[in-house]
């Protein structure tokens, strides 16, 4: 047992928790859209005009603030209005990118907007600028938003929507530095300022552009955006971070041995490092907050499950994707005064999804168990959290304690995780300036190789969990390899 003095004080505000950290991403990508959330009509698999209600069900539960879709490399693919209309008639096209399978287009905007209200939560385009055009990009803000006599509101009208929808997020292409049309950040930069100019806000709706940001390190496209871009409507800048550290041996997500997990681990931590590289040039140009960083694709990326098609990208989900979530929601926690959106990738059997399907089946990951232990913090505004930790592994960033604390509405919600694979951690914490009379906890601990299958789909599973107040203080102890989350009252 190992002993952690940690100290809380909610008097100092370091951010306030936009939900929308909390957010996901879908793509045209393997059984993501379809099997894993869209159906059809005619399944024997319950379904609201399509889409899965057992899938609806467990995105509601986690509050899901914001769906991004329809990718991903696909975006800059895409052409929307083949996925408009009589299903029948739908053309078919080649998923070029994911497997060169057939995209029938059965999943297009109006089943998205059905979706994302089913969930309630918000939509959030990427549109296609690598391979689309100014004037497509234009008709679709069009058709999706317009409200009076126009040839995209008539067309949306005779497609059985007579009411425009309420777009928020719009994207301005996806990783145009690369499957988006491999541009120099200047260039991009104008292109940007191209497609953006004919975005427009109708009736009343109020676009949030985004730009395409950069991939991990590249400080300099985030500049060349900043010193280019910042005056012409851009209200969020992407970035892109898979947790691979190394790309030619990537490594199944079930079989690691402890190096592995403790590289992993350090891979993720390299998140912090790379916001606070990029919030400081952000700072530089914008003060004042006004432009987001929305970490937009962000998760462990590993070898496809054996026997399954390598253009799928279709993962297991174990204990140690678990810790891998809660540590880097912590830190998107910490840094939500300029990242203000997040987005797993990607929701639904995909990359480290939070549901797996088969058939009829569907089951939660442990990732999906820490959105669950995290959810409270959604709108909550992120106080000062301070831990005396330790390092795990040497020449590796391994904390062995990851924390953060929100307060909302009088109640505190601490999100903590023990990321040692040996050591329970005993935590005493000073809480400053809440009055708290109440304590609860819920907990996920298990192996670090465990993980739910179609027959076992609750191995791991959120338990309650114990921790006690007393005159100001907080102690909880976390088994290895675990994550908590304590509410106080
Ligand atoms: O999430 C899988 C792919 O990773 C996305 O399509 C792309 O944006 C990124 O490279």
């Amino acid at each position: 047992m190992k002993q952690f003095k940690m100290l809380i004080n909610a008097s100092d505000k370091i951010g306030h928790i936009n939900p929308e950290i909390y957010g996901h991403f879908s793509e045209h990508l393997g059984r993501c859209i379809y099997n894993g959330i869209y159906v059809g009509e005619d399944s024997k698999i319950p379904n609201i005009h399509g889409i899965r209600k057992d899938v609806v069900e467990a995105f509601k539960n986690i509050k899901m603030p914001v769906l991004r879709w329809p990718g991903g490399c696909f975006a800059d693919e895409y052409h929307w209005k083949d996925g408009i209309g009589d299903k029948a008639q739908r053309k078919k096209m080649i998923n070029t990118n994911w497997g060169g399978v057939v995209e029938d287009n059965s999943f297009g905007t109006h089943e998205f907007f059905e979706l994302c209200e089913l969930v309630g939560c918000e939509p959030y385009i990427a549109g296609n600028v690598g391979s689309g055009t100014v004037q497509e990009l234009s008709e679709w803000v069009e058709y999706m938003t317009f409200d009076g006599v126009s040839p995209m509101a008539e067309l949306r009208g005779k497609n059985g929507r007579e009411k425009p929808w309420k777009l928020k997020y719009l994207g301005i292409g996806n990783e145009n530095w690369g499957c988006g049309g491999n541009m120099r950040p200047e260039f991009y930069a104008d292109v940007y300022k191209q497609f953006q100019s004919f975005c427009k806000n109708y009736s009343g709706n109020d676009l949030f552009k985004i730009a395409c940001g950069p991939s991990g390190d590249d400080y300099n496209w985030t500049e060349v955006m900043m010193k280019n871009v910042k005056d012409y409507h851009m209200k969020g800048l992407s970035l892109h971070f898979y947790y691979v550290p190394d790309w030619n041996n990537k490594g199944f997500a079930t079989e690691f041995d402890e190096n592995d997990y403790y590289t992993i681990l350090s891979t993720a931590n390299r998140i912090e490092t790379l916001i606070k590289g990029h919030t400081e040039i952000m700072n530089r140009y914008d003060p004042e907050n006004k432009i987001g960083l929305i970490v937009d694709e962000w998760g462990c990326w590993y070898d496809v499950e054996k026997g399954t098609n390598p253009g799928f990208l279709y993962q297991q989900n174990t204990m140690r994707d678990a810790i891998v979530a809660a540590l880097s929601l912590n830190i998107f926690n910490r840094h939500s005064k300029r990242v203000i959106m997040a987005n797993l990738a990607q929701v639904v059997n995909v990359l480290q999804a939070v549901i797996l399907t088969d058939g009829e089946k569907m089951l939660l990951t442990p990732t999906y168990h820490v959105f669950d232990l995290y959810k409270e913090h959604q709108n909550g505004d992120c106080v000062y959290c301070y831990t005396d930790n330790e390092n795990l592994c040497d020449g590796k960033n391994v904390p062995m304690i990851s924390s953060s604390a929100s307060v909302k509405d009088g109640v505190m919600t601490i999100t903590l995780a023990n990321a040692s694979l040996n050591d329970e951690a005993e935590i005493s914490c000073d809480i400053c300036n809440f009055d708290a009379k109440e304590v609860t906890a819920r907990i996920l601990a298990d192996d670090v190789h465990a993980y739910n299958d179609f027959d076992a789909p609750e191995n791991v599973k959120i338990k309650p969990y114990t921790a006690t107040l007393e005159n100001g203080k907080l102690k909880v102890n976390l088994p290895a390899c675990s994550v908590v989350e304590i509410t106080l009252k």
